[in-house]
């Protein structure tokens, strides 16, 4: 690997985000925040029923109050259309019904009208005064209420016989557990900002794929794809939740065409909770069957997840059971049971995240029934390979990661008998996990430029949510050139930019890498053509393919930099502005031998005081085997990121629907909770930093979803070891500790 200015590859080391201080500083534009001349304000009107049709809508009031411009809906919106929607092809919405198609109402908070306005405030206050009157269905909100399913899986996974097994096996286990409906709250919502130039329409966003939000919008708003242009410099998060466009956007792009003004509409946080996804809810009953000494003979997972009227959505929890242990005997199947909700969306670690919540916990209720450390069960039943494809790991380092992170914990000293051990007045309780996502290589194309005033660039229609892909980008370009990491522009959010992947499943560091160092060897050799050709060139004569780059120098690979020339002198001399490389890559063919999974270990300590009922989580040790990590610093605070979401996941995240209405009553930060800095200690992330030969050159995996996958169960696990009480419904909230006066029991 090329050397950077300082002699050492900015890669794997601790970088700074080069967009921070733009970030904390607010000089990085939101999608919301750019000053659009003329803008106009759309307020949507939300349905306060959860199953029915709208009988009537009567805007005669709003229409005359002040500052009113239009108010939309579905007898007199523009026409739009459903999309073909396809996720390979970057055209996959929220939603695959338009807005205002009809009459029909599926959920409570569907956009039912849209008010446009001159102000803000005039918007809001008009759509309060939007009559619609309603023919309602009493809602369906809750899975065990349902139809039971008639319809074949969705998705299923067998091998072997696990009936057969379990009915034979000495140890069984066979146990339901539950994960509520969990709500993203990135810190920035979602918003459009909606501009027309004629029959061009730009479109300001917050979104995790810029590329598949324009292919989408041309579908759905059938235009030509060249016609529209999607903008999404910096994104104040998603977690999953601006993977793919949500209603709002159309309108936004409808009635900025009717009132001939650009039009944003934002969606309040009160929204975020009906109408832009959200993790579904889960049943998982598992049931293990094993020998006494621990082997997995069967296992089983049949899964229930809701989805809605509106869409299909797979919140895949068949995986994990298929290839994270090593057993003769599995089966799972899962079924989507329709609820009268919004449309589910992925949200970090989709799947895999409740899937490992039902496996771990099993794992840990069975190594207790064997009277065996839950570690030493996980061992016993290590996957060497993939059972599930019978294909090799890329790369697996998950032994190694326990054992760092054991050892890190003191898991060893854990006396495994229910509530024995005491800090005071406090119970302590140890749990582990263990986590685990697959790795994805998606297409991406990448245009780097160097120029002659001595800087780069870096372009690609990814996008960076906060993760840290702006840097990675400047990284990869500073390793291969050697320019200084301050000379590196990069150019992302854009739509008009080469395509790049969604930043989603933990694959747009994965997808871009190899396009990038591609492209800046490409924009490498551009110069080294230009180097042997200008006048009095030291490397008159050379071969270029002979030539690399280091310190900002073109030179022969067996020589010094100082050897060379610098790519600006080279630039200068042929009067050029600089040199484009550009490269389009996808997975290659290789890795379809290999099964390419990330692993990891959560080690957490609660401490429980039965007196007053106090849980806190005191301590937390994370080992992550995610290959080689390319920017140690940003791979940390994913890990950190995702165990605070773990940590509330386990304890206290649920939207809760009124059975009544469908409408989620704690839709709001006073009501939904999520964790905070009092409820998280000092979480310890540890790297096992092994390069994975298969995925790409530096050899990194994606980061964003692993630290989330195993944290409930490890929660639950924990808490169970202090008090006794196996919590297999999260979240695990006070009430479900109080039964017993929090002494030890079971129950
Ligand atoms: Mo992640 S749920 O793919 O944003």
């Amino acid at each position: 690997m090329s050397a950077s200015s300082s002699g050492q590859s900015v890669i794997g080391q601790p970088v700074t985000r080069i967009d921070g201080r733009r970030k904390v500083t607010g000089a990085a534009p939101y999608g919301v925040e750019y000053s659009i001349p003329n803008l106009a304000y759309g307020v949507g009107v939300a349905s306060t029923i959860g199953s029915g049709r709208i009988t009537s809508i009567d805007a005669s009031e709003t229409e005359k109050m002040p500052g009113v411009l239009a108010v939309l809906h579905h007898g007199n919106v523009d026409r739009m259309y459903r999309p073909a929607g396809s996720f390979e092809e970057q055209s996959r919405p929220g939603e695959s019904r338009p807005p205002f198609e009809d009459e029909n109402v599926y959920y409570y908070g569907q956009f039912v009208a849209l008010v446009v306005a001159n102000t803000f405030e005039q918007a809001q206050d008009a759509a309060a005064h939007v009559r619609v009157k309603y023919e309602a269905k009493k809602p369906l909100v809750r899975m065990d209420q349902a139809p039971a399913p008639t319809k074949p899986p969705n998705a299923k996974y067998a091998r072997g016989n696990a009936e057969q097994a379990f009915a034979q096996a000495p140890v069984k286990l066979d146990v339901t557990y539950s994960t509520p409906v969990e709500t993203h709250n990135p810190m920035e919502m979602h918003a459009t900002i909606a501009v027309w130039e004629g029959e061009k329409l730009t479109l300001y966003e917050t979104t995790q794929g810029v590329v598949n939000h324009h292919n989408v919008a041309s579908q759905m708003l059938g235009m030509p794809p060249e016609n529209i242009h999607v903008i999404s410099r910096f994104v104040g998060s998603g977690f999953g939740c601006k993977l793919f466009p949500w209603p709002h956007s159309w309108l936004a792009a409808m009635a900025a065409r009717h009132v001939k003004r650009p039009v944003k509409v934002s969606v309040p946080r009160i929204l975020m909770f009906t109408t832009v996804g959200y993790r579904p809810t889960t049943q998982q009953r598992i049931r293990m069957g094993a020998t006494q000494d621990g082997k997995l003979v069967s296992l089983m997972n049949d899964v229930m997840q809701n989805t809605s009227f509106v869409d299909e959505y797979l919140e895949d929890c068949v995986e994990p059971s298929s290839m994270l242990y090593s057993c003769a005997n599995v089966a799972a199947a899962q079924h989507e049971i329709q609820l009268n909700m919004g449309t589910p969306t992925p949200m970090r670690g989709p799947g895999r995240t409740p899937a490992l919540f039902a496996l771990e916990s099993a794992m840990d209720e069975l190594a207790e029934k064997l009277n065996m450390d839950p570690l030493e069960l996980r061992l016993r039943n290590y996957a060497e390979q993939d059972e599930s494809k019978s294909l090799p790991w890329s790369s697996k380092h998950l032994r190694e990661a326990y054992k760092q992170g054991a050892e890190k914990f003191g898991w060893s000293k854990r006396n495994p008998k229910v509530s024995s051990m005491r800090n005071g007045n406090e119970i302590l309780g140890w749990g582990m996990g263990t986590c685990t996502w697959p790795a994805h290589q998606r297409g991406a194309e990448v245009r780097v430029r160097l120029m002659a005033d001595g800087t780069a660039r870096a372009s690609c229609a990814c996008q960076d949510i906060g993760t840290g892909t702006y840097t990675i980008f400047a990284e990869v370009v500073a390793d291969k050139t050697g320019i200084p990491l301050d000379r590196i522009q990069v150019v992302l959010g854009d739509s008009s930019l080469t395509p790049g992947p969604i930043s989603g499943g933990s694959a747009a560091t994965i997808s871009v890498l190899p396009a990038i160092a591609k492209a800046a060897e490409n924009a490498i050799q551009a110069v080294a053509k230009a180097a042997v050709k200008m006048p009095n060139s030291p490397l008159a004569n050379a071969d270029p393919k002979t030539l690399k780059m280091s310190q900002g120098r073109i030179h022969a690979t067996d020589k010094q930099p100082d050897s060379g020339v610098s790519f600006t002198d080279v630039l200068q001399a042929q009067k050029l502005v600089g040199l484009d490389g550009q490269a389009k890559t996808d997975a290659p063919p290789e890795q379809k031998k290999y099964s390419l999974h990330s692993f990891g270990a959560h080690f957490c300590e609660v401490a429980w005081d039965p007196d007053i009922f106090r849980l806190r989580v005191t301590r937390w040790v994370t080992s992550i085997d995610s290959g080689r990590m390319i920017n140690l610093k940003t791979a940390r605070n994913q890990i950190q990121g995702a165990v605070v979401m773990g940590i509330g996941m386990g304890l206290f995240e649920e939207t809760i629907f009124d059975q009544r209405t469908a409408h989620p009553i704690n839709n709001n930060f006073a009501d939904y909770i999520v964790s905070v800095n009092a409820d998280v200690p000092d979480i310890d992330v540890m790297f096992i930093d092994a390069p994975d030969p298969i995925i790409n050159e530096y050899g990194g995996r994606g980061i964003g979803e692993i630290g989330l996958t195993g944290c409930a169960s490890a929660l639950a696990s924990a808490v169970y070891h202090a008090t006794g009480i196996r919590v297999r419904d999260l979240p695990i909230r006070m009430e479900k500790l109080m039964g017993n006066q929090g002494v030890a029991k079971k129950t």
